[in-house]
């Protein structure tokens, strides 16, 4: 019997773009979908942006725009990247729609009907500039424990300790810099430590009720406590105006905090696929359904999946989910990716520089498991399975075969050899392949169908279709192996189509046949089937392009505020989960400190621009003279060309690195380096010099 599946995947922040990390869990969720599809299950796929918070609202007002601007303008760069990749949602929504807003009022009133919701004044810091509470990421200062400057207001990325914002020492606010007051205000809280909830969670969460991983399950009794001791503590759902949000029906001027409406966020947009396709929603989510709904998630937002969203499912009487499959965090080449390394690469660079969206699908999926263990981007690896798996053996087996059914026997194929071992070998796997893709240890199920490439090929070796050609007389046994090897990679591709839809889709094509199913592992071509002409399938991987790639992400440096983690990070996991969340920081906008030392190697100085001119050839550059006292002169070439003319500048002072390395360039030698600033965000776009204050002179210098 077909079964009915709703899977998710975690809605990523309105206020970011999609990077590598991120794809890891949409290609996941991705894969499992196709395959899930292909099994001839009814499987249904949402998803949204998560629109909420304070940093999104921040971010809005620094761009100048509102946050309904900003989150559409980033719906569409999301949606794109992800049909980018290939990843195949059947809805991808909005946090910020009125199915959601209706969701989210429908699930607090069942809460708050069955005594769930309490309020509570609290104790907060607020910035008295910016007239708002501070949420903890927002809040830096000393840490308590070690002292460093400039922690956030939850924990030390120095010593890794945990805190309140309160603990931290001279605070002030990131957002206007002010020194942040301790003022009272209102809050609902969601009553996670009432026994009913700690009874749902203990048997929800056991080991072996299955919903979650071992190493899942393990966290979670580590979050409950031992028997008998309750460590749930009440949720605080709400957030004062100004917020970008929900306002809470009943209580104005308080809004559901962001990871409130964030899960709701799943039901609102199948909701919206509902309405779209006809579906009844309370089939899917009513308490006693048949239906299955899967979570596919990264390990940072566990708590939210494994505790909160179950209670809150269980306790407004809807059904829960059926498993939450949480996965590993991505490093390229063993480290955390990183902005100023490059390797924080994002999905839209990775499609403009040319990379094949499917060889990232394939490597990741030769990668994955079903723990929660991070998963390692190397890029020497990555060109070397992908040429060697993919170009080398899989798609090779077709380039050998398919040219000779075209030239010599009319597009026609001969009957396949039902018992040919190689056919068999890929028959017989294909339930155990399957058994792998469902329990999504893709990696293993990649090793499996790479062993069965190799079989395929070793038959192709061994009845050298290329010399048979040359042979007299030989053509059946042309036809026959031909035939045997396209109906292997006929085969080899149904395995391979959850992760590689776009290649399956021209085989498809060119073998001339309807789309494939996982149930078309157990047949075979008929005999006579015409096939079309055969279409190039994939290149190989070349190793310049990943440089360029790296390059290009080192140059599109971080926005300098807001890392997209920053609402869970925060408050969100609340401290209670700190532990859990020191292993996930998001990317700092800044360079590491250097030390006074390390600055005064670099010697600046005062600079009068003695002349300016256009370079011939050279698109960008402008070439300066420039006057630095003590008669001298620097020759420099600035890229500046697009922001300033060259007749505007002379005379004008600037600040130069009067000891950089000169560098010889294609129009002659460059002698140090102008200081100018701009927006690496793209939001606000020029270049600006910077001039010293009147009064300054040629050759001062700068410290
Ligand atoms: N908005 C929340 C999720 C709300 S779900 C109701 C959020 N957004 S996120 O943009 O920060 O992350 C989205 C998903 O991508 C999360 O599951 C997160 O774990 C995953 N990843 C983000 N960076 C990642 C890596 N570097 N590696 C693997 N997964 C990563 O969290
Ligand atoms: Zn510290």
């Amino acid at each position: 019997m077909s079964r009915k599946i709703l899977v998710t995947s975690a809605l990523p922040y309105a206020n970011g773009a999609i990077h590598l990390g991120h794809l890891v869990e949409y290609i996941q969720t991705d894969i499992w979908v196709r395959f899930q599809k292909m099994s001839g299950n009814e499987c249904w796929y949402v998803c949204a942006d998560d629109t909420h918070g304070t940093p999104i609202m921040l971010r809005a007002e620094k761009e100048g725009i509102t946050p309904e601007q900003l989150i559409e303008r980033v719906h569409g760069e999301h949606f794109r990247d992800f049909s980018g990749f290939l990843v195949g949602f059947d809805n991808y929504h909005s946090t910020h729609s009125p199915e959601n807003r209706e969701c989210a009022n429908d699930i607090y009133g069942k809460l708050k009907a069955a005594g769930l919701i309490d309020t509570r004044t609290i104790e907060q810091y607020y910035d008295p500039v910016k007239q708002m509470f501070l949420p903890d990421r927002f809040i830096k200062g000393e840490c308590p424990k070690c002292g460093a400057k400039d922690q956030y207001g939850d924990n030390c990325e120095s010593c890794g300790a945990a805190y309140a914002p309160t603990d931290l020492i001279s605070p002030y606010s990131a957002v206007s810099g002010a020194k942040p007051e301790l003022r009272n205000s209102e809050h609902y809280f969601f009553k996670l430590s009432d026994p009913r909830c700690e009874a749902f969670l203990r048997q929800y969460t056991a080991r072996d009720n299955g919903v979650l991983q071992p190493e899942a399950a393990n966290k979670m009794q580590e979050w409950l406590g031992a028997a008998g001791e309750n460590k749930l503590t009440d949720w605080d759902i709400s957030r004062d105006a100004p917020y970008f949000g929900f306002e809470i029906p009943d209580a104005p001027g308080k809004y559901f905090y962001v990871w409130l409406d964030a899960p709701i966020g799943y039901m609102g947009s199948f909701r919206n696929l509902c309405a779209k396709q006809g579906l009844d929603f309370n089939e899917f989510f009513k308490a006693d359904s048949q239906t299955e709904l899967y979570h596919f998630i990264g390990k940072d937002i566990l708590y939210f999946h494994a505790l909160f969203w179950p209670a809150e499912l269980q306790h407004a009487g809807y059904r829960t989910p059926t498993k939450i499959f949480a996965h590993g965090f991505l490093t390229v080449d063993g480290a955390k990716m990183s902005k100023s390394r490059g390797t924080f690469i994002t999905a839209g660079s990775f499609l403009k520089t040319g990379l094949n969206p499917e060889w990232l699908r394939y490597y990741f999926a030769a990668k994955l498991s079903a723990t929660m263990e991070d998963i390692d981007l190397n890029f020497e690896d990555f060109c070397a399975r992908v040429n060697s798996d993919l170009v080398g053996k899989y798609v090779n087996i077709a380039s050998r075969s398919a040219g000779f059914i075209a030239k010599r026997f009319n597009g026609e194929l001969a009957p396949a050899d039902a018992s040919l071992p190689a056919i068999k070998a890929i028959q017989e796997a294909a339930p155990r392949i399957a058994e792998l893709y469902e329990a999504r240890e893709f990696a293993k199920a990649m090793r499996e169908i790479m062993a069965l490439t190799d079989i395929a090929n070793q038959y192709v070796d061994s009845v050298k279709p290329w010399e048979l050609a040359k042979q007299e007389g030989k053509d059946v046994e042309l036809h026959a192996a031909c035939s045997n090897a396209l109906n292997l990679f006929r085969l080899l591709t149904v395995l391979l189509k959850p992760i590689l839809p776009v290649v399956a889709g021209k085989v498809e094509k060119f073998m001339n046949i309807a789309p494939l199913n996982w149930g078309d592992t157990q047949g075979l071509l008929a005999a006579g089937h015409a096939i079309n002409a055969y279409e190039h399938l994939m290149t190989r991987v070349d190793p310049k392009l990943i440089e360029k790639l790296v390059e290009t992400n080192k140059e599109s440096l971080a926005p300098a505020v807001n890392p997209e983690n920053s609402q869970k990070s925060a408050e969100s996991q609340q401290r209670h989960a700190q532990h859990q969340q020191n292993e996930v920081k998001a990317e700092s906008p800044w360079e590491p400190f250097c030390n006074i030392d390390d600055f005064m190697k670099v010697d600046l100085r005062i600079a009068r621009i003695a002349n300016a001119e256009h370079v011939e050839g050279a698109d960008k550059l402008v070439r300066l003279t420039l006057d630095i006292g003590n008669n001298e002169t620097r020759n420099v070439f600035a890229g500046i060309k697009s922001a300033y003319d060259p007749a505007q500048l002379v005379g004008r002072l600037t600040v130069m690195v009067a000891n950089l390395a000169p560098r010889k360039m294609k129009f002659g030698m460059s002698e140090g380096m102008v200081l100018a600033a701009s927006d690496t965000t793209g939001t606000t776009p020029g270049i600006f010099l910077l001039s010293p204050d009147s009064g300054a002179q040629p050759g001062m210098r700068v410290k």
